[in-house]
């Protein structure tokens, strides 16, 4: 049984923003936290109860706010802290909560506890980060090339995992854990009801080991930081490479203390062989990556997020699914799959109209660290034309373009100069001709959310799965009381979907059907009530995951 604090958890849907790229609301370029004010109407009316904010702090920007200077303030583009408290306010008064993003494993380079760590190897802050006199081991930057720089100031070297100007904290450190756990209770007083917890895994490291992450005392460290009382209601949800279930049970049983929840990546694969590399895939991989934790976290009374983009990743639609034609019956199918399913989801800024990947022409258009270092790689072994192309499939500014609210100039999204280019695709993918349209992604969403607040079965009820791996399509059912749920996805290609048993007339359908079986068309969803089974072993409750019943399914 789910705890009664779990429980409560899988009410929220988070809508997830990235601050620069949502809304500017004083015409410089840069998305505010005044623009989020100003669109909270739309978010509610959406159907989402809860907002995680990528890091609004203040920051050189060098990594779009991920190397903070000051945990405690707000970078000045995107406001004041009176902004951010007003923020909080308005959520609050709306029923809505406020999740923050936690950086905890590296901090800027120009944050004062480095700039004292380099200047004063015995002051106070000398062992706040990693430093060595030759770098103890040879790892690899995730932004690329190595993750140990030479600091003349100091004379030594110190850890990066990502940019340069990113140093990884020495957590071994109590001081830094103790900074730490000030910096969530100065949020958590301000009001804040969670945090997005940055690379979690990160935090402890073996520096004998070939990679920093999951050290040795990496669940002391997350317990320190929110097993302590004060912050125990708090909604955590940790970024992390957890591909396993033991893993998944230690981080987040409840009895553990440590997190709510993780985003888990098992499924980030999807579509690509490297982030930077395509690869032929469809919703099939989605779908078996999804149930296999739908299963594994049931079994153990743990809770997931439900998500499938993110600010650093390219949008799954352009990757499994059809982004043109289809875009719109595909982003509906996506989402039926995914936050139908049991746990919390999290909506990325752009999905609810059905955004996709951009294109373009050059280097120039895009505006990331891990972009740039990633095509001054390519550079070196391919033609700049290859290059490109690699950036535009996998760049992060994929998922970072401007939100197109309308079709006027800079598509309402500033009227100064946007600090990145709109997204290539805005004129025809924009908010306000999507909730014209007939087809509006929008009110898809909308629905999809409405129907899920409103019914048990979709919050807490139990998941099975009625498609076998093998099929084309995803079939499962969610089931609590008396009340029995189906959703039906089709894949790519059309085909007859036939259930064991009744359905009422579908309740939500991206192309309208008015029959749960029957012939579907690519990309073409339902969710309908169920009826009585026709076959008494679909509806055994002690079987959750019987795959054997999709046999009854096999259409001739
Ligand atoms: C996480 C963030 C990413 C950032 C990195 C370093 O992966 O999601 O945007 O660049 O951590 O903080």
């Amino acid at each position: 049984m789910l705890c009664d604090k779990y429980r409560e958890y899988l009410n929220w849907t988070v809508y997830q923003i990235y601050p620069r790229s949502f809304m500017d609301s004083n015409g410089d370029g840069v998305g505010d936290i005044r623009g989020i004010l100003q669109k909270l109407d739309y978010l509610q009316a959406l159907g989402v109860n809860a907002l995680w904010l990528c890091p609004v702090y203040k920051s050189p920007n060098d990594d779009n706010g991920y190397d903070i200077s000051d945990y405690r303030d707000i970078r000045e583009d995107f406001g004041t802290l009176q902004d951010l408290d007003d923020l909080i306010a308005a959520l609050h008064q709306r029923g809505m909560k406020l999740i923050m993003d936690l950086v905890p494993n590296h901090t800027s380079t120009a944050h004062p506890w480095f700039r004292e760590s380099r200047e004063d190897r015995d002051g106070p802050y000398g062992d706040y980060y990693y430093w060595f006199d030759e770098p103890p081991n040879d790892w690899q930057s995730v932004f690329r090339g190595s993750a140990w720089e030479f600091d003349p100031v100091r004379g030594q070297y110190y850890l990066h995992s990502f940019a340069v100007s990113q140093a990884d904290l020495n957590w071994e450190n109590p001081r830094v854990r103790r900074e730490m756990a000030d910096i969530v209770d100065f949020w958590t007083a301000r009001g804040v009801d969670g945090f997005r917890v940055d690379v979690i895994d990160m935090i402890s490291k073996d520096l004998q080991k070939t990679r920093g992450t999951f050290g040795p005392r990496l669940h002391e460290y997350i317990r320190g930081l929110f097993g302590r009382e004060n912050v125990s209601k708090l909604f955590t949800v940790g970024e992390s490479g957890v591909n396993d279930m033991e893993e998944l049970i230690r981080h987040c049983a409840a009895e553990r203390k440590e997190l709510t929840t993780l985003f888990l990546f098992d499924h980030m694969g999807c579509g690509r062989a490297d982030k930077f590399t395509p690869k032929p895939d469809s919703l099939k991989t989605l779908r078996d990556r999804l149930v296999y934790w739908q299963e594994a976290a049931e079994k153990h009374d743990l809770i997931l997020t439900l998500f499938t983009d993110n600010h650093d990743q390219a949008p799954m639609i352009s990757r499994i699914a059809d982004d043109g034609e289809k875009r719109y019956e595909s982003a509906a199918a996506l989402a039926v799959m995914t936050y139908l399913l049991r746990g919390v989801p999290f909506i990325y800024q752009g999905q609810e109209i059905g955004t996709v990947s951009p294109r373009y022409d050059s280097i120039d258009d895009f505006d990331d660290v891990e972009t740039f270092n990633a095509y001054r790689e390519f550079l070196g072994t391919m033609t700049p034309e290859k290059a490109l192309e690699k950036i535009n499939f996998g760049s992060r500014d994929n998922a970072r373009r401007p939100i197109a609210w309308d079709g006027s100039a800079n598509f309402g999204f500033t009227t100064g100069t946007p600090w990145i280019p709109c997204h290539s695709r805005a004129g025809e993918i924009n908010a306000e001709k999507d909730l014209k349209a007939e087809k509006s992604v929008y009110r898809f969403y909308q629905a999809l959310l409405k129907l899920r607040a409103s019914h048990e079965a979709f919050i807490t009820g139990i998941t099975r799965v009625l498609s076998s791996p093998e099929d084309d399509f995803f079939v499962f059912t969610r089931a609590a009381g008396n009340e029995t749920w189906v959703a039906v996805i089709n894949f790519a290609n059309e085909q007859k979907i036939a259930l064991p048993f009744e359905c009422e007339a579908p309740v939500l359908a991206n192309l309208g059907r008015d029959t749960i079986g029957g012939v579907y068309a690519p990309y073409e969803c339902a969710v309908a009530k169920a009826g009585p089974m026709k076959s008494p072993m679909a509806r055994s409750q002690d079987r959750p995951w019987a795959n054997e019943d999709a046999s009854l399914m096999k259409t001739p």
